[in-house]
């Protein structure tokens, strides 16, 4: 039986999936429907020195890109603590606190760290993250996604927080700003235990175009642009978790952005992840989805003979080169007729003259010689009935 239990930089967890910091572990009773539904790890709310945002939450969802989120409360510091000793005592999960200090008080960051150790807190996750602290005035602001695109500001934060907590820090990362990785590299070496990244930017929600463009938050016409979460990401947040796992080898990460399925869950640690973090698809659509993640990395793990986590991590890396390495075979598309509909949806393609129909065979066919190896006609098809060969 496959072993999916992994220490992530002293963090140790029974399986690799964590709930991320949101509303999803703001409660003890949604922290105990986690730990029922297998999983063994959170990241708490972010708790915030001083808490602003005292409104209810704007988010804009749309299943087919995620959530654009304008707003969520925070936790304030005293909430956090009761929180977090609460799950201690009521439950098994490990808990992860992610927070950040007030603006400009350096040893705010400190103190509330320290504050949430004391409650039970296994690993301190720095808010370097978040879209919504984003603010025009770039100098001034010294939160979220502003301060994590700042490698020496966070630098100085990460050296703060390894003063004043024994328990691992985490430097949680988005791709705002273009800096990530200069942020990831000045984290390590000012004592980051473990790297997070998630792929986040800030987005505007969708409008309504026949009310002037007014935003489409629920009540909230006028509004301000928010992070961007789900599963629009996924394909971002794997470049990142291996651009990070290549440029700092062997250190302990996590990664995730997208997430739903547990072949998405492989895909992150195959590129250098050693546990994800899942919080839109568990929003809407519940915790259900979790059991099923676990079933299938463990079924998938015993059938490729994968004894445990760390023997499937970062095998992807080996396949990524530079641009001017790649080597091209040349391929094309073939139909299984047997499985092949007839829908047409391969033939619409403007790009392509390669599929057409034959009037004898009454099958749909390709023309090698045309085609021309892109292998858009294999996504496009329902069925599955188009691979692409090597010729
Ligand atoms: C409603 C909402 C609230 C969130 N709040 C926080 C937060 O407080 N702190 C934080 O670091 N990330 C926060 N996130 C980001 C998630 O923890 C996670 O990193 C991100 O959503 C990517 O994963 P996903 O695509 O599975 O949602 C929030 C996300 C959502 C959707």
């Amino acid at each position: 039986m496959a072993d999916l239990s992994v220490n992530v930089g002293g963090l140790k967890m029974r399986n690799p999936i964590m709930i991320g910091s949101s509303p999803l572990t703001a409660k003890i009773e949604l922290l105990k429907e986690a730990e029922e539904n297998g999983v063994t790890a959170v990241s708490i709310k972010h708790t915030m020195m001083h808490q602003k945002f005292k409104a209810q939450p704007r988010w804009y969802f749309n299943k087919d890109i995620g959530i654009v989120v304008s707003g969520d409360p925070r936790l304030d510091p005293d909430a956090a603590c009761e929180l977090v000793a609460r799950a201690k005592r009521e439950t098994d999960l490990t808990l992860v606190c992610n927070m950040s200090g007030a603006p400009g008080m350096l040893h705010t960051w400190g103190e509330l760290a320290s504050n949430l150790e004391q409650a039970g807190a296994d690993a301190i996750e720095l808010n370097f993250n978040c879209p919504n602290l984003l603010s025009a005035e770039i100098k001034t602001a010294v939160q979220g996604a502003n301060l994590g695109a700042d490698p020496e500001a966070c630098a100085i934060v990460t050296a703060e927080l390894k003063k004043a907590v024994k328990i691992p820090v985490i430097a949680k990362l988005n791709t705002e700003g273009g800096m990530t990785m200069k942020v990831a590299k000045a984290c390590e070496q000012a004592g980051a235990d473990i790297m997070n990244i998630h792929a986040g930017y800030r987005a505007a929600p969708g409008i309504d175009i026949y009310n002037g463009g007014a935003f489409l938050f629920p009540g909230t016409p006028r509004g301000n642009f928010g992070g961007h979460t789900g599963v629009w990401s996924r394909m971002i947040s794997n470049r990142f978790i291996a651009d990070i796992a290549r440029a700092l080898p062997g250190h302990a990460l996590i990664g995730g952005s997208g997430l739903e399925r547990w072949d998405q869950v492989v895909e992150c640690i195959m590129f250098g992840a050693q546990a994800v973090q899942i919080c839109t698809a568990v929003l809407y659509k519940g915790f259900g989805i979790i059991p099923p993640i676990l079933e299938g990395i463990a079924g998938f793990m015993d059938e490729q003979g994968y004894k445990d986590i760390e023997s499937m991590r970062g095998l992807s890396l080996a396949y990524i080169i530079e641009p001017s390495q790649m080597e091209y075979a040349n391929v094309a598309a073939s139909i299984d007729t047997a499985t092949c509909t007839g829908c047409k949806k391969c033939t619409k393609m403007p790009t392509c003259t390669a599929i057409n129909y034959n009037g004898e065979s009454k099958k749909y066919e390709v023309t090698r010689e045309d085609c021309l190896g892109c292998g858009l006609c294999a996504g496009v098809c329902p069925r599955q009935a188009i691979s692409m060969k090597v010729m």
